[in-house]
């Protein structure tokens, strides 16, 4: 879904080739260098010859931005800015050392898993698997051969990926809502469960371990891997990512902000905490994009009387 591309772009802004109906998302600079010394975080106020600056920039597919912007407008709703979710969700869940000294933010959510590396405070990668938890329940539900609302309940209350020998006794009761009770009663084991469920999350693991290679992640000085989203719940998934990704993972949640109703602390809500902190600290990126026209159309109360006559 996402391109990186760390440019180097020299204070002539001699931007790169990305890609015909691209866009660039976020460009972020990572690195300023002043004449010989490289390594600044900022330039400012230092004297010097020649300015470059090293820029991490995020492009997507524009197309797919316009869709979204569309659907938004249609809900009569004002868009303030567009950002990653995988950038917000690293924004949110990690602390701050993991985002100095180098991490990785990986969010599991229904239909995709998203992955950003971030180190020196800065995110320098970011890419996403087109699988998540949906795709668990949608194994779950063909495997039993149970709706995917049933499907869905039996992993959030039964789901697993690491079975035990107590697990092959463990029945679960699968029956139907057809309220045939002689034909539609059946159970199955939880073992067998897992045994559904497991290939599936490995191999979202595997793909998001071919992104972090892709990435070169095993060289920064640290390694730790936050595995968030409303998918990461699912019981036994550190041990196994641990397996997959490497040693240091911990199960993250949304941090820095306080005061949320208990409901909104969760995993899932990683990537809408870090949306409200990127709108709370705005960066010149955030306006650079194509914004609705009617943005700044006048008052509140004339707004109010358009949407009335517009919807009524
Ligand atoms: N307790 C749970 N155990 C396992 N999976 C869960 C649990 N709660 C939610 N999920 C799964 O998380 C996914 C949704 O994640 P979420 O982060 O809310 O979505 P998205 O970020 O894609 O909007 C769904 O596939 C859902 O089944
Ligand atoms: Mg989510």
């Amino acid at each position: 879904m996402t391109e990186n591309e760390v440019a180097r772009v020299l204070a002539a802004c001699d931007v790169p080739e990305y890609g015909v109906g691209r866009e660039v998302l976020h460009a972020q600079p990572v690195n300023f260098a002043l004449d010989n010394r490289s390594g600044l975080n900022d330039p400012r106020g230092q004297l010097g010859q020649s300015l470059a600056v090293d820029m991490h920039m995020v492009t997507v597919d524009a197309a797919s931005v316009q869709n979204l912007v569309r659907c938004i407008k249609r809900c009569d709703l004002e868009l303030a800015g567009i950002a990653s979710s995988a950038y917000a969700s690293g924004i949110s869940a990690l602390v701050e050392d993991e985002q100095e000294l180098g991490a990785a933010c990986i969010d599991m959510g229904g239909g995709s898993t998203s992955v950003s590396i971030f180190m020196k405070k800065h995110m320098i990668y970011t890419d996403a698997v087109r699988m998540g938890g949906d795709h668990v329940t949608s194994d779950i539900s063909m495997g039993l051969g149970v709706p995917t609302a049933a499907a869905e309940r039996i992993k959030t209350f039964c789901g697993g990926v690491h079975a035990t020998g107590a697990d092959d006794r463990d029945m679960i009761d699968i029956g139907g809502d057809t309220g045939d009770w002689e034909h539609d009663r059946r159970t199955v084991s939880r073992a067998e469960l897992i045994g559904i469920m497991r290939p599936r999350v490995e191999e979202i693991l595997e793909e998001v371990r071919a992104r972090l290679d892709a990435a070169g992640f095993d060289q920064l000085p640290s390694q730790q891997i936050v595995l968030t989203g409303g998918a990461s719940q699912v019981m036994g998934l550190d041990g196994l990512a641990s397996r997959i990704l490497g040693q240091q993972v911990r199960l993250g949640r949304p941090l820095r902000v306080h005061g949320l109703p208990q409901s909104a602390t969760g995993p899932g809500f990683a990537s809408a905490v870090g949306l409200s902190l990127f709108a709370a600290n705005p960066q010149d990126e955030w306006w650079d994009f194509d914004m609705p026209s009617d943005r700044h159309s006048g008052s509140s109360i004339r707004r109010a009387v358009r949407w009335f006559k517009d919807n009524w």
